[in-house]
């Protein structure tokens, strides 16, 4: 059910249960590099611990982030079969997330922050507090530069529409719908969309309440 004012606990739960499922399918498949399938694992037990028997309503208003306009073309038609119950969850609620970012202005990049945004379901911050585990959803517009970063959350990055390429300790990858990209703990790492926004669902789990920064070198 949607709601004008934000999106609902009930929907929200969808969504966090289908990033759930996805994760729960993708490490029965038993194909992950051992280092994701053992965050993944670490993901689900620690969502074990979150009560989604209660929302909390200031986290479930929309926010009408203007990251929402950069979304009108996502591509959907290529997203295989297991990331689309994932975006079904999503879509229909896109522009009444909560969506924030909390970086500091940077001139160096103006406006960034009209171009990307995340909404956080599951964490510190949101409908279904936890100070373990967090999951989200991060959207970066077309032709959008996420400069290089870190935290010291290991996290989990499931792409769902958009083949953005990915830089971790300087390495840069293309990364299509479908893939999963671990950033362990206080690893630098940035994201270079192209033409397509980048929608990406995310899991954080160890010290959730530091928040991300921007590195010197970015
Ligand atoms: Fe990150």
């Amino acid at each position: 059910m949607r709601h004008a004012q934000g999106i609902t606990s009930a929907a929200a739960l969808a969504a966090v249960d289908a990033i759930r499922r996805h994760f729960a399918q993708r490490l029965a498949q038993n194909g992950e590099a051992p280092e994701i399938a053992a965050e993944l694992a670490n993901v689900l037990v620690l969502l074990e611990s979150v009560d989604f028997a209660q929302a909390d309503a200031a986290h479930l208003r929309a926010s009408h982030h203007p990251v929402i306009r950069q979304l009108q073309s996502l591509v959907t038609a290529k997203t295989a079969d297991v990331e689309r119950a994932i975006l079904a969850a999503f879509l229909p609620h896109l522009d009444v997330l909560p969506w924030r970012y909390s970086y500091d202005a940077r001139a160096d990049h103006p406006g960034l922050e009209t171009r990307m945004a995340w909404s956080e379901l599951v964490g510190p911050i949101a409908p279904f507090s936890s100070r373990k585990v967090c999951i989200g959803l991060t959207a970066i517009g077309p032709h959008t530069l996420y400069p290089v970063h870190a935290h010291p959350a290991v996290e989990t990055y499931l792409v769902l529409s958009g083949a953005a390429r990915w830089t971790m300790n300087g390495i840069t990858r293309t990364q299509p719908p479908g893939m999963l990209i671990l950033h362990p703990s206080n690893v630098v790492h940035a994201m270079q969309t192209d033409t397509e926004p980048l929608l990406a669902a995310y899991a954080w789990t160890g010290e959730v309440e530091t928040l991300s920064s921007y590195s010197t070198a970015g």
